[in-house]
């Protein structure tokens, strides 16, 4: 193929966050065409724009930072796939971030850096960078810009990419169905793509590789941005592609609680700041050894459980120069009219899903020619909880990978499915009313704090929901209801996890029953839909 933009490609991206622009990077780099589709019109619809900590590298000892991310998985991380991201970390950081997007992290003064690294190899892109330290972290090893490090990464990444004559990009194009014929993916079924284009289109790729990000949408509140339905995990799961460790939803333990909620980087807690109950007390030391560092599970809970207890939570930041320290999240404060130094208002939010469609080391699904990378897409890195500040570097090393190993097929045209309008007697309302008796389940019952009669209760009610919306399923034109299709394959495969997993890292089970504990499923669906 040439560069034209063309409804055949060599490799279809879908998703324009960090994962999906290292992997069309890495697939141009071997010469392959790549046509990227994105839901998004703006940078700011992707999850990868919204990351606030940054980016986890190998400093001093590469055995230090793969315990940690097994320590904080409680052990439930893939030991391998561990040691890839471990392995590769450094070199894709310095390739791809430094010399190629010339991002710019933060520096510190080098004579205390130097002090600090304390004969570490610290080499990463150069030893003045300002390696900040997050929960569960045992040394500072964290890129970053300010607390903004997602969007001085994607900026430049799709500028680049912009740029290359390899790489085209559909902004405001969602796929809507893989195209699979005899257990081989051919493409997807897009809508949006050419301005002439008025019905949804079949592109053509030899490889498909999705990198549709989280889930936070499933939720009613969450640190991802509202694109976040789980459009690839459903599109992989409808064509029968295995997913993974679905119940895994992890929950940031500090996200600003009032209007127009922001999260509150757990950098802050690196450089200081504690936590405090609505009597002042300072509580994390009573619930683990590592206090305000513990893993991100454990701290989460601990804030619910006094913001229950004690009716707030607030993010003490006076041992730190806050404003010096985190401009960005300053000025998020003010603009709330929160003045920080009285502590910031903080509750769990919704954060990332460690599970999602199951890859291997090449990010390859188990269905030929289908490749899934970043939040979408279970690496085994994770396991049951993710160490902070791994999910742009999981993204960077499997894009890198994934780009490097889908470069190698040729698209063919087979026959494709007609997704045009099929339904016209849609009922005005149907896919907002529906979302929102979505997100209140799964608020409820399958959300920071579960119990297995709740789960049951969930998976009941998400069931039948689902159901509602397939009468709709060919019906896909419209954006917000393949959103809601997906939205409901999703969080039935969510609920339908947790009510099997094992209780570990963020899927925790109390004994107690929920209040309604003498409700139906019927009561609890007519409870969710008021
Ligand atoms: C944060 O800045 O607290 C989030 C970092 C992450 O989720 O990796």
């Amino acid at each position: 193929m040439t560069g034209e933009i063309s409804t055949e490609t060599d490799v279809l991206v879908v998703g324009s966050g960090v994962a999906g622009c290292a992997t069309a990077l890495s697939a141009a780099r071997e010469g392959a065409e790549v046509l990227v589709v994105t839901k998004a019109s703006r940078p700011e619809q992707t999850t990868s724009h919204w990351a606030q900590g940054g980016v986890a590298t190998t400093r001093s000892d590469p055995d230090a930072f793969e315990r940690d991310i097994l320590d904080a998985s409680a052990g439930t991380a893939d030991p391998e796939a561990v040691e890839v991201l471990v392995e590769e970390a450094r070199h894709a950081v310095e390739d791809v971030l430094v010399e190629t997007l010339d991002v710019p992290f933060d520096r510190a003064d080098v004579a205390e850096e130097a002090d600090e690294a304390d004969g570490a190899d610290a080499s990463a892109g150069g030893p003045d960078f300002d390696y900040g330290r997050e929960a569960a972290h045992s040394e500072s090893r964290i890129l970053h810009v300010d607390a903004s490090t997602g969007k001085h990464v994607l900026g430049p990444f799709l500028n680049y990419l912009d740029d290359h004559e390899r790489v085209t990009i559909w902004e405001d194009t969602a796929a809507l169905d893989l195209i699979t014929r005899e257990g081989r993916v051919h493409g997807a079924i897009v809508d949006g793509g050419r301005d002439d284009a008025t019905d949804p289109e079949p592109v053509f790729a030899g490889a498909t590789v999705l990198a549709t990000g989280g889930i936070g949408a499933l939720y009613g509140t969450s640190t991802n941005p509202e694109t976040a339905t789980g459009d690839g995990i459903a599109m992989a799961a409808l064509a029968g592609v295995t997913v993974e460790d679905m119940a895994y939803v992890q929950f940031h333990p500090t996200a600003y609680s009032g209007e127009d909620p922001f999260l509150v980087s757990e950098a802050v807690r690196g450089e200081g700041a504690v936590l405090r109950n609505g009597e002042g007390e300072r509580f994390m030391p009573d619930y683990h050894e590592d206090a305000e560092l513990a893993p991100r599970d454990v701290v989460a809970r601990a804030v619910a459980d006094e913001r229950e207890a004690t009716g707030e939570v607030r993010l003490d930041v006076s041992p730190l120069d806050f404003a010096e320290a985190f401009p960005d999240l300053a000025a998020k404060c003010e603009e709330r009219g929160v003045d920080w130094r009285e502590g910031i208002p903080v509750e769990p939010s919704e954060h990332f899903l460690c599970g999602g469609i199951a890859v291997d080391d090449r990010s390859r699904t188990d269905l030929d020619r289908l490749f899934a990378v970043g939040e979408c897409a279970r690496t085994g890195v994770h396991g049951a909880n993710r160490l902070a500040s791994t999910s742009l570097l999981e993204g960077l090393v499997w894009g890198l990978r994934a780009g490097e190993t889908a470069a190698g097929f040729s698209p063919e045209r087979v026959e494709a499915p007609d997704l045009r309008d099929s339904d016209p007697d849609l009922p005005a309302g149907f896919a907002r009313e529906k979302f929102a008796r979505l997100r209140r389940v799964m608020d409820e019952y399958v959300g920071l704090r579960r119990t297995p009669e709740g789960l049951r209760r969930a998976t009941a009610v998400l069931r039948r929901l689902k159901g509602e919306v397939d009468a709709y399923t060919r019906t896909r034109t419209s954006r917000s209801l393949y959103e809601l299709r997906n939205a409901s394959v999703v969080a039935l495969l969510v609920a339908r996890e947790a009510t099997e997993a094992e209780p570990v890292g963020c899927h925790a089970l109390a004994d107690e029953a929920p209040e309604t504990d003498d409700a139906d499923p019927e009561e609890v669906d007519a409870r969710a839909t008021d």
